[in-house]
């Protein structure tokens, strides 16, 4: 796709996002297994719900915008997963590997969190209002889900993983 326009951009980064979630969707399930402490896993477990919610969202986006969501392969979310998929293969004490795990989930959010806010400052700018308000709705929840995992980790997990 030749990219000719801000709005060209704007579509090639929010499939990107939406092929990012997929992604991140799809390697929920694994994470979640691998969590011990109940608070993290039910941070981990609302926010795969929330992450259901978000591709529909991206989805009503395209809607909107009148074009497909498909044709990108993020490899950013790919490489984080794979990094996160490595270090889960660590035989590592119950509370090392939640800290760990927060640590791999952070930095999904954090590379969300920049996704979104570059996608809401081009939606504002172009003026597609009903699909920046959808963006915000997503990017709120990624920010409050990386607040939640910061809480859980400074409440417990990494307490616990350094007594070890
Ligand atoms: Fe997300």
């Amino acid at each position: 796709m030749k990219l000719t326009s801000l709005n060209d951009l704007f579509i090639h980064q929010m499939r990107d996002l939406y092929n990012a979630e997929q992604q991140l969707l799809k390697a929920m399930p694994d994470m979640m297994e691998k969590v011990s402490n109940k608070n993290l896993a039910s941070v981990m477990k609302d926010h795969m719900k929330e992450t259901e919610n978000q591709v529909k969202r991206l989805e009503q986006c395209f809607e909107i915008l009148g074009v497909s969501g498909k044709g990108e392969k993020c490899k950013a979310m790919e490489g984080i997963i794979k990094e996160a998929k490595e270090f889960m293969e660590h035989d590592a004490d119950q509370e090392v590997m939640d800290a760990g795990i927060i640590a791999c989930a952070q930095r999904l959010e954090h590379y969300e969190i920049a996704g979104y806010g570059t996608a809401c400052t081009y939606a504002k700018f172009l003026g597609h209002d009903e699909v920046l308000n959808l963006l915000q709705e997503i990017l709120s929840e990624e920010k409050k889900a990386d607040e939640k995992l910061t809480f859980v980790a400074e409440s417990a997990v990494n307490k616990k993983a350094e007594r070890h």
